[in-house]
C-alpha cells in the first residue's frame, strides 16, 4: 500500500459554490471523496491538504518526500506562476500529475501557462470532476509501473 498526496491550492475550498460554469458543482469534499475511493480500489490511501496558502504546499510536498509516492496537484491559479511549488516538485522523486477541473487552455490567456507543466509526469485538465478519478487511475498506474 502506498500513500498518493492531493494537494488542492488557492480558492478550491469554495468548490460547489465558486464559478460553477467552469468548475461544475461537486464539493471539495465530494472530490476528495471520490479521489479516495479511485485510491482504495487499487489498494492506495490517498490524504490530502488544501491551502490557500503557496508555502503551505511547498511545505507539505516537501513533507511527501520519501513518504508518499505520489502527488496529484490541483494548484489553481498558483500552477500559473508558482515556481516555488514548480521547484518543490521537481525534487519530490515519485509520481507527479498535476490536475485541472477546468481546461485553462479555452480560457483567458494568462491560465494558459502552467510552470507545473514541466515538471510533472502528466497532467489531466477539463475533465471537471472526473479529472480526480483519472488523475489518481493514472498515479496509481504509474506507482504500480516503477
Ligand atoms: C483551476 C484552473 C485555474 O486557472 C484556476 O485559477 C483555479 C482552478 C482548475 O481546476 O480548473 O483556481 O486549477
Amino acid at each position: 500500500m502506498a500513500t498518493i498526496l492531493l494537494l488542492s491550492g488557492p480558492n478550491l475550498n469554495l468548490l460547489g459554490d465558486r464559478d460553477p460554469q467552469h468548475y461544475g458543482t461537486t464539493t471539495l469534499e465530494e472530490l476528495v471523496a471520490l479521489a479516495r475511493e479511485t485510491a482504495a480500489k487499487h489498494g492506495h490511501e490517498l490524504e490530502h491538504l488544501q491551502s490557500n496558502h503557496e508555502g503551505v504546499l511547498v511545505d507539505a510536498i516537501h513533507a511527501a518526500r520519501g513518504r508518499c509516492a505520489a502527488i496529484v496537484i490541483n494548484a489553481g491559479a498558483l500552477s500559473h506562476y508558482s515556481h516555488a511549488i514548480a521547484d518543490a516538485l521537481a525534487a519530490f522523486d515519485g509520481v507527479k500529475v498535476e490536475l485541472h477541473l477546468s481546461n485553462p487552455y479555452a480560457r483567458e490567456e494568462w491560465r494558459h501557462r502552467s510552470v507545473l507543466s514541466g515538471v510533472v509526469d502528466g497532467i489531466a485538465v477539463g475533465f471537471r470532476a472526473t479529472g480526480y478519478r483519472i488523475a489518481v487511475e493514472a498515479a496509481a498506474e504509474m506507482i504500480a509501473g516503477r
